[in-house]
Order: C-alpha cells, then sequence, then structure tokens
C-alpha cells in the first residue's frame, strides 16, 4: 500500500499535466478563432464568445493547477486567485457598461498599462523567489526577468501617458527631449548591459540594483517614446502599445514557465504591431516616424486659403434630394458617434432602402476614434452588414462616381481632398473621394471647426457639395420625417 501512494500520486501529477497541456492547447486555439472572427464584422460577436470561452478555460486550469499543487499554501492561493478574479470582474463589468464609445480609446490605453503593471510584478515575484542559485539557466532565467520588467515597465508608463493624452488631461502636442532619438537609444543599450550584468548576478543582493535600474530606465523611456507622438498619430500609438503589452504578457509567460500565456502574448503582440502597420498605412504615416515620435501634431498652415463660399442646404431639400436618388452612399465620421445618431442614420437607411434606393456604406480605416469604430456603431444599430463596405472595396462595389448623393455623416479628414495636395499636414492620406459623387451633403454643426487634423476642408467649398449645419442626429431625423412613406 505505502509503495503505490507515489505512484498514484505521481499518476496524478501525470494525469494533471496532461490536462492543463489539453486546456492550455484548446484555449490557444480558441483564442485564435477569436482573432479570426473579430476580422469580420458578420462573425465579430462569435469571435469575441471565442475569446471569453478561451479565458474562461484558461482560468480555469490556472486555478486547477493552484489547487492542485503539493503545497500547503494551495487553498490560499486559490483564494487569493478567486478574490482577485471577482475584484477584476466587477470592475471590469462596471467599467464596459459606462464606457462612451468616444471614451474606448483612453480605456483601452489604462487596460494596457495594467499588462505592463502586471509583467513588472511577475518579474520581481520570480526574482525574489529565485535567490542563490547559480546555475547557467538561473542566469538566462535572470535575463529574462529583467527583458519582462523592462518590456512591462515601458508600457505601464506608455500607456499611461497615451491615457492622459487622449483624455486631454495632458497637452497631445509631441513634446521632445533635446537629442530624443539618442537619449532613447543610449537608454535601450544600457538596459540590454544592465540586463547582461543581472543575468550574471548571484542571489537577489547581487541582480537587485541591475533590476532596478531596468525598471527605471524603462519607465522613463515610456514616457519619452509616447509623450514624442502627438495627438494625430494617437490611434496608432495605442494599438503599439496594445502590441507592447502582449510581448509584455509573452515575457510574464516565460518568466512562469506559462505555455499559454507565451501563446497569447504573442498573438496580441503580433496582431497588435500588424494593426499598427495597417493604421500607419491608412493615415499615409512610416511606422518608424511614428514610434521615433515628433510626428502627429503637425502644425495647421497658418494662412488658410481662400477656398470660396459654401452653400446650404435644409432637411425637406435633403429629403427630396434623396427621394430622387437611385444609389446613395453614406460616409460616416467621428461626428455620427458625437452625436449619438447611428440609430436615426439606420431608421434613415431602412426608409430609403424601403422605397427602392440602393444604399451603401463606405467606411474609412481611421473614421472616428478607435479602429472599427463606425463599424461597431453601425453593427449596434442593426445595419445590415452586407451594405457596409471598406474604403478599399468601393471601387470594385460601389464606385462613387455612379452614386447620386454622398451623405457625409460628420466625417472631415476621412473625406478631405487635401490630403491630395502637397504641403497638406495630412498629403498622402488615402480619403473616400466623395467628391466624384453627383451631389454631396456634409452634415456638421458649424463651419468654424476643422476636422481632427486642424486641416480645412476644400470639399465644403465645391460646387456640388451642400452643408446641412446642426448635430447631425437632429439633422437625420428631420429629413427621415421629411420623406414620405408612399
Ligand atoms: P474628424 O476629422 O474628426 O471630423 C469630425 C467631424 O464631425 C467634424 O467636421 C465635426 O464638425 C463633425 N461633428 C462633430 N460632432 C458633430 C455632431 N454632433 N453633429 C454633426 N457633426 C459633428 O472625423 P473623421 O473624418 O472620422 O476622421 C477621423 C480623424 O480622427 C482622422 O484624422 C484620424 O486620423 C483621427 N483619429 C482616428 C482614430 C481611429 S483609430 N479611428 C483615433 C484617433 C484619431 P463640427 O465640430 O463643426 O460639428
Amino acid at each position: 500500500m505505502q509503495t503505490l501512494l507515489p505512484q498514484v500520486s505521481l499518476g496524478l501529477i501525470n494525469f494533471n499535466s496532461h490536462l492543463e497541456t489539453l486546456a492550455f492547447i484548446v484555449a490557444a486555439l480558441l483564442f485564435i478563432l477569436a482573432l479570426a472572427g473579430l476580422s469580420k464584422q458578420e462573425s465579430a460577436q462569435r469571435g469575441n464568445w471565442f475569446g471569453v470561452a478561451g479565458m474562461a478555460i484558461a482560468l480555469v486550469s490556472v486555478l486547477w493547477i493552484a489547487i492542485s499543487q503539493d503545497d500547503k499554501n494551495a487553498p490560499l492561493t486559490a483564494v487569493l486567485i478567486i478574490i482577485a478574479l471577482v475584484i477584476g470582474a466587477v470592475v471590469g463589468l462596471y467599467k464596459a457598461k459606462n464606457v462612451e464609445m468616444t471614451g474606448m480609446p483612453e480605456l483601452i490605453a489604462m487596460l494596457h498599462s495594467f499588462v505592463g503593471f502586471a509583467a513588472v510584478l511577475v518579474g520581481y515575484n520570480s526574482f525574489l523567489a529565485l535567490p542563490g542559485e547559480n546555475s547557467p539557466e538561473n542566469a538566462f532565467h535572470m535575463g529574462e526577468v529583467g527583458l519582462a520588467v523592462f518590456i512591462g515597465a515601458v508600457t505601464l508608463t506608455g500607456s499611461i501617458i497615451a491615457y492622459l493624452k487622449l483624455s486631454a488631461k495632458i497637452n497631445g502636442a509631441p513634446w521632445m527631449l533635446p537629442a530624443h532619438n539618442i537619449v532613447n537609444v543610449v537608454i535601450i543599450l544600457v538596459s540590454i548591459g544592465l540586463m547582461v550584468w543581472l543575468g550574471y548576478s548571484r542571489g537577489v543582493s547581487g541582480g537587485i540594483a541591475p533590476l532596478i535600474l531596468i525598471t527605471v530606465l524603462a519607465l522613463v523611456l515610456g514616457i519619452t517614446l509616447v509623450m514624442a507622438i502627438g495627438g494625430g498619430d494617437m490611434p496608432v500609438v495605442v494599438s503599439m502599445l496594445n502590441s507592447y503589452s502582449g510581448w509584455a504578457a509573452a515575457m510574464a509567460g516565460f518568466t512562469l514557465g506559462n505555455d499559454l500565456l507565451i501563446i497569447t502574448g504573442a498573438l496580441v503582440g503580433s496582431s497588435g504591431a500588424y494593426l499598427s502597420y495597417v493604421m500607419c498605412q491608412a493615415m499615409n504615416r512610416s511606422f518608424i516616424s511614428v514610434i521615433l515620435g515628433g510626428f502627429g501634431d503637425a502644425p495647421v498652415s497658418g494662412e488658410q486659403k481662400d477656398y470660396g463660399e459654401h452653400t446650404e442646404t435644409t432637411p425637406a431639400e435633403v429629403a427630396e434630394l434623396l427621394s430622387n436618388a437611385s444609389k446613395v452612399l453614406i460616409t460616416p465620421g467621428y461626428g455620427m458617434a458625437q452625436a449619438n445618431a447611428q440609430h436615426a442614420v439606420a431608421s434613415l437607411t431602412q426608409k430609403l432602402r424601403d422605397k427602392g434606393v440602393d444604399v451603401e456604406f463606405g467606411i474609412h480605416p481611421v473614421a472616428g476614434r478607435l479602429p472599427g469604430h463606425m463599424n461597431v456603431l453601425l453593427a449596434e444599430a442593426n445595419v445590415p452588414y452586407d451594405i457596409v463596405l471598406e474604403m478599399d472595396e468601393l471601387e470594385d462595389v460601389f464606385p462613387i462616381e455612379d452614386c447620386d448623393v454622398v451623405l457625409v455623416i460628420g466625417a472631415n479628414d476621412t473625406v478631405n481632398p487635401a490630403a491630395e495636395e502637397e504641403g497638406s499636414p495630412i498629403s498622402g492620406m488615402p480619403v473616400i473621394k466623395v467628391w466624384n459623387a453627383k451631389k454631396v451633403i456634409v452634415f456638421k454643426r458649424s463651419m468654424g471647426n476643422a476636422g481632427y487634423a486642424g486641416v480645412q476642408n476644400p470639399l465644403f467649398f465645391k460646387e456640388n457639395t451642400d452643408m446641412l449645419l446642426g448635430d447631425a442626429k437632429k439633422s437625420v431625423e428631420d429629413i427621415a420625417a421629411a420623406i414620405n412613406d408612399d
């Protein structure tokens, strides 16, 4: 009997480790399916549920590992994990329910700072848990700890600065140290040297000095990197920090020896990096110039060109125009979110489609203030997915030249012909060429304000453009009311 017991416990350990591997593989597959699902509007909800299921499996398996450890503190560890889970879930649910769509980027930036902070804590915990070992693996492990703390600390302060800039708690203009790039490169090189020192250190007393120095330098680097990036490039910064937070999580996975965290972190890290690249393309920015900073808040050219007089229209006139149209394109922008006009836009669309008008939406990749902003709002208002086209699809599926009317609802930079002119701060940014339609109606509250980039928009003064001034929601509701039901 006595000889059997160790075998039984060994069997249980093997069973647990197989179960853990299986759970991790299933969770990793679910995360991959989640990312695949989130790439299309039709499958986004399903993708979200895959992610929820993957995370639930990951959490339960981590809890199971904690409980089944041959350690007298295992029950206490499990209770602490459950308490942390409940607190996190309550705060997360509260924030998700209350956040305004326009406040999403800063919430995301704040959440990235938590991931960075967690990676720093995991790194320190791992460092303190392995004192005094002098083996080569220990040296490698200490190098990992140094890298995890470095990436985590950069993510932590970088995300806090992004949060403060996006929520306008500090000035969004680029702020750069003299010789900014040289300072950053020196910080990175010195940190690599400190990681080597940490790897060769002996025990806590020998390694604490390089680890603290790495932390301080990385915290400073996070600040200098993001302070140098202006408001216009903030969307790229948020997805870049998303990527950093993924790498920070992957490094935490290495220090904890947790394969799932490594896989998940790598998925977030690489998808965030790819999203940053796609957004740079959409905003005509080079990724390197964004990272190096100093862009994104290009001064608006002092002399505003005189583009002539604009013409105004009324909801009744637009209703008449739409009733006689056969093809209508709607290009929404940040103003639709600001006015909360998506439901009014959806019912106007339905009304026009019921009358036989072919209505489609053209979505610019950086319309609004976060990736997929317009798609989320239109999905919330139950606009059918198949009439929501990406900017690149328009040419083949719904050429603007064939449109009788384009309704520009609260969009400005994303439809600005100045992007085609030399010397404009948005030169070269791909835009939706709405001015090629027969008639353009621009919804805007006043002629005084420019778009996000602060650039005057010659579209407003074109011969085939009429301005419908006022809050977008009210204007759309008035148009819908003026359209005859028969
Ligand atoms: P913007 O250029 O920001 O223009 C928004 C327009 O909406 C303005 O003309 C504004 O004029 C109008 N507006 C605001 N509130 C309104 C209301 N209640 N009713 C009617 N109109 C209203 O919008 P966009 O074309 O979507 O371009 C997005 C810009 O944000 C780009 O420059 C992009 O680079 C930047 N950005 C994007 C992201 C992402 S990831 N999407 C994140 C951060 C920044 P009035 O004030 O006169 O009404």
